[in-house]
C-alpha cells in the first residue's frame, strides 16, 4: 500500500481543469500541476483518524529538500497555496537545515522564546521542538501539550485593512512547516480543516450574519502563550482585527478565517451573540468532510497554510518511553507579485 501512497502522479496542467477538478479547490485558484492526496484507505481509518477531506493533503514529490533551489520552492508554495496542505516524505534535515528550506520558502518568523512552555531549541530561534521530551533529554510528561484545539497559527499578528489590496503585507499570512524525525507507536495525527470548503459550503443565513462580523485576537489570550514573559508579549500587537470572511492572500479565493475559539467577535448585537455565532462556525467547519488527519511517519515534512486551514494535535502514546521529536519552523506567505507564476 505504501509504494502506493508513495507514488506522486505529477499531471500537466496545460489543459484546462475539469469541473470536477475545480470543484475540488474551493475557490483555489488552480495550481500549476496536479496533485494526488495522501490517503489511507477506509479500513486503517477504523483504528487511526483521517478524515474526509477533498483537497488538503496533497502529496509532492520535491526531491531531497536540503538541495532544493527556488523554483522548487516556488513549487511548493504554489501547491501549498492550491491545497492548503503539502506532504513531502523521506527527508531528513537538521534543524540548520529547516531554517535553509524555510527562508527558500518565505521570510523565517522567529518565536518569543517563553512561549510554548520556554522549550527553545539551543541556537535556533526560528524552530519550535514539537517533542514529549526537553531539550535536555528528560521526559516533560503527560500534561505537557499544545495545539490540542483547532486553531490557525498566527492569527494574532495584526491585518491591515483591507486585508486584500493592501499595499502593507499583513503579517498573519504564515506558512508552517514541521519535519518529524520521531514520531510516536500510536496516535498524535495532526489535523486540518479546509476553510477555502467551509466558507464555500456556508449557508446563506451564516454568510450574511459572518460578513458583519471580526475576530479580535490578542496574544495574551492565546493558550499556548499562557506564562509567556511580558517583553514577549510587548512585541505583538495588543488587538489583531480579522474579517470572518477574507480572501486568500495569493489568489484572492473566498475564506473563512476564525483563528481559534478562544477569540472575541465583534459587529454583532453583543459579545455573546459573537460568540455564539463562531461556534456555529467552527461546528461548520470541522466537520468530517473538511477534516484531513495526517498520521505522521518519520522523514515526513508537512507544510500548511494557515490562512486557509485550521490545525489540532490529537492525543499519542505518551508514557515517557517512546519519543515524539518534531520539528517546527514558519514562514510569511511572500505577497503576490512574488508568489504568482
Ligand atoms: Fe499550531
Amino acid at each position: 500500500m505504501m509504494d502506493n501512497l508513495l507514488r506522486v502522479v505529477a499531471l500537466a496542467s496545460l489543459a484546462p481543469l475539469s469541473a470536477a477538478e475545480k470543484a475540488d479547490l474551493y475557490g483555489a485558484a488552480a495550481p500549476a500541476t496536479l496533485l494526488p492526496r495522501h490517503r489511507r484507505d477506509w479500513d486503517y481509518c477504523t483504528a487511526n483518524l483521517c478524515g474526509g477531506a477533498e483537497r488538503l493533503g496533497a502529496l509532492l514529490d520535491a526531491g531531497d529538500l536540503r538541495e532544493l533551489g527556488p523554483e522548487g520552492a516556488d513549487r511548493i508554495n504554489d501547491a501549498v497555496r492550491a491545497y492548503g496542505v503539502v506532504v513531502i516524505k523521506g527527508q531528513n534535515l537538521t534543524r540548520a537545515e529547516q531554517v535553509k528550506f524555510t527562508r527558500l520558502l518565505g521570510e523565517p518568523v522567529a518565536l518569543a522564546k517563553s512561549f510554548y512552555g520556554k522549550d527553545p531549541e539551543p541556537n535556533q530561534p526560528s524552530i519550535l521542538r514539537v517533542t514529549n521530551f526537553w531539550a535536555n533529554g528528560t521526559w516533560k510528561g503527560t500534561s505537557h501539550k499544545f495545539g490540542d484545539y483547532w486553531h490557525q497559527d498566527g492569527q494574532f499578528w495584526d491585518a491591515p485593512k483591507p486585508v486584500w489590496k493592501s499595499t502593507s503585507e499583513p503579517k498573519h499570512n504564515m506558512l508552517s512547516i514541521v519535519h518529524a524525525q520521531q514520531v510516536p507507536p500510536r496516535g498524535g495525527e495532526t489535523g486540518f480543516v479546509d476553510m477555502r470548503a467551509a466558507r464555500a459550503t456556508l449557508s446563506a443565513p451564516l454568510l450574511k450574519r459572518a460578513a458583519k462580523a471580526a475576530i479580535h485576537a490578542s496574544v495574551r489570550e492565546i493558550k499556548d502563550f499562557r506564562g509567556g514573559d511580558e517583553e514577549d508579549f510587548a512585541m505583538f500587537p495588543k488587538v489583531a482585527v480579522h474579517p470572518l470572511l477574507a480572501n486568500h492572500y495569493v489568489d484572492s479565493g473566498p475564506l473563512l478565517y476564525v483563528g481559534s475559539p478562544h477569540m472575541k467577535v465583534h459587529g454583532l448585537e453583543t459579545p455573546e451573540a459573537g460568540k455564539r455565532l463562531l461556534n456555529m462556525l467552527l461546528a461548520h467547519a470541522t466537520s468530517p468532510a473538511f477534516q484531513y488527519f495526517h498520521a505522521w511517519e518519520a522523514g515526513d515534512v508537512v507544510v500548511w497554510d494557515n490562512s486557509q486551514t485550521l490545525h489540532q494535535s490529537m492525543p499519542y502514546d505518551n508514557d515517557g518511553h517512546a519519543r515524539r521529536e518534531y520539528y517546527r519552523s514558519q514562514a510569511r506567505i511572500r505577497p503576490p507579485a512574488v508568489a504568482e507564476l
